[in-house]
């Protein structure tokens, strides 16, 4: 906290007001913590005695900079509650899936983060480069012209094709996107809203498809890891995690392993297909900020001229890629759960109890960004907020092993993409944003690719993602 300057008081919401928020809350987080921040403030406890009949508030939301690094940073006591939300019973395989990196903690999860922190590291990275721009080259080269796509799905395809093949050692792109198919319907029924209120493993119900998609999940992911685990554990992504040295010199069960692989497989594509479909999808709306992007690129000569050094110094298309993620922020809430009493602050906090932050709305602070609601790649070159103002691929000791693979990948594909194409919305697109612990559009979003040319002009969309933006544009000299 700034000297001199008082903490923010708690607002409680109770009763029926907690109630309805935390409906709000499970049919649309983000527009619920936006509403929450604007009426309340940025520290909105939830005390819905209905719910866990302690009288003790059980939910908070805390918002800024600060809170973010008070709780990041105290990995003792917060516990992040991972990416599947919907529960299964003890040692089945939805519940062993769930059971993965992204939800553990202390030396458990630190042996698993250091098996595979050397495979994601920036000079590894620069390794995949070559590799990366050739599996680009050869997916964006498949996409038609002139007719509507739907750019997500073609985007998921691309990165779990890059993901799978250079870190998870996959030999094809069939086996790549076999796997990514399993996995990607796993997460899909993990968050249909469904299986997690209805929890009734019968014919024909949400949770029975849940249930029978993580059956099909851990037994391919069983068989691929297996497939890797008599290999050196710098090998690849499977390997890694099928050899991690735990603390007790036991080593890590098969089910475990596969849990890790379908998790970080996920953390892995689909965060970044979605980052680079809202990336093009911005882009539609801002006709200023392509054609820079372009001359950028013109000016820097082909792609296929260009290395990993090359691609780094392009302060636009690297503005693209953290504005992207400042404006639509690929995770925008992260709950943890609370493991002992503790406090932040003067709030106590008892165990049990869930908290949230929000990049999002930190991404939105009018303190931090100027013009927070308006894209503007070109502000990268001139700002350096701190690692927790700016915030997608969380911060602190927790913060993705991704950020060098997913942000190559994405200059990659932008830059491969513009060079070949012009891209537009499908005329009537509506936009409507979902929640999948990532921030999607329910419907997907529709391109129209065509011979490039600069004739750029902002397509027209309807849809709530427009109360996201300020569209006013600079215009670039
Ligand atoms: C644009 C792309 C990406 C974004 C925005 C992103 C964002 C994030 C965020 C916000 C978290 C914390 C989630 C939580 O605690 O609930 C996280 C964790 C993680 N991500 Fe990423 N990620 C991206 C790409 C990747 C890639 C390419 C990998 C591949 C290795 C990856 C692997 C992981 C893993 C293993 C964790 C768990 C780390 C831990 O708990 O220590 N991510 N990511």
């Amino acid at each position: 906290m700034i000297e001199g300057v008082s903490a923010p008081e708690m607002v409680t919401l109770k009763g029926v007001t907690a109630l309805k928020t935390f409906a709000d809350f499970y049919g649309d987080p983000v527009g619920c913590v936006e509403k929450m921040y604007a009426c309340h403030g940025p520290v909105i406890a939830l005390n819905a005695p209905l719910l866990k009949p302690s009288g003790v508030p059980q939910s908070y939301l805390f918002v800024g900079p600060e809170f973010n690094k008070k709780i990041l940073l105290n990995q003792e006591h917060f516990r992040p509650t991972g990416a599947w939300p919907t529960p299964g019973k003890e040692g089945t395989p939805l519940q062993n899936l769930r059971r993965n990196i992204l939800c553990m903690r202390g030396a458990e999860h630190d042996a698993h983060l250091a098996a595979i922190l050397p495979l994601t590291g920036k000079s590894q990275v620069r390794s995949f480069f070559d590799g990366a721009k050739a599996i680009t080259a050869e997916e964006v080269s498949a996409w038609p012209i002139g007719e509507t796509v739907e750019i997500t799905h073609l985007a998921r395809r691309l990165t779990q094709r890059l993901a799978l093949e250079l870190l998870f050692g996959s030999d094809s792109a069939d086996e790549s996107l076999e796997f990514g198919e399993l996995v990607d319907e796993f997460h899909q029924n993990s968050w249909s809203r469904g299986a997690l209120s209805f929890r009734v493993d019968a014919p024909l119900t949400p949770y029975a498809k849940l249930m029978r998609s993580a059956e099909a999940l851990e037994t391919y992911a069983k068989e691929w890891t297996a497939a890797e685990q008599r290999c050196p554990a710098h090998n690849n992504v499977r390997a890694a995690a099928a050899n991690v040295a735990l603390a007790n010199g036991e080593t890590v069960s098969l089910t475990q392993a596969a849990a890790n692989v379908a998790a970080i497989a996920m953390a892995a594509y689909e965060t970044t297909a979605l980052t680079l479909s809202w990336m093009l999808f911005l882009l539609t709306q801002h006709p200023e900020a392509t054609k820079a992007l372009i001359a950028e690129l013109e000016g820097a000569g082909s792609l296929s001229s260009l290395d990993a050094d090359g691609i780094e110094k392009l302060p636009l298309l690297d503005g693209a890629v953290k504005e992207t993620m400042r404006l639509v922020t690929p995770v925008p809430v992260i709950g943890f759960e609370v493991m002992e009493d503790c406090k932040i602050d003067d709030i106590a906090l008892h165990r049990g109890a869930r908290i949230f932050i929000s990049p999002h709305l930190t991404h939105r602070l009018e303190s931090v960004y100027e013009h927070p609601r308006r894209f503007m790649p070109e502000r990268w070159a001139s700002i350096k907020p701190s690692a927790y103002e700016y915030l997608p691929f969380n911060a602190g000791p927790r913060r993705c092993p991704g950020i060098w693979f997913a942000s190559a990948n994405l200059k990659i594909a932008l830059a491969t993409i513009v060079e070949r194409f012009r891209f537009d919305l499908a005329p009537n697109t509506k936009i409507d944003r979902g929640y999948a612990a990532t921030t999607i559009a329910k419907n997907g979003v529709p391109m129209i690719f065509s011979p490039r040319d600069a004739c750029y002009e902002r397509s027209a969309c309807a849809g709530d993602i427009m109360r996201f933006f300020d569209l006013s544009e600079t215009v670039h000299a």
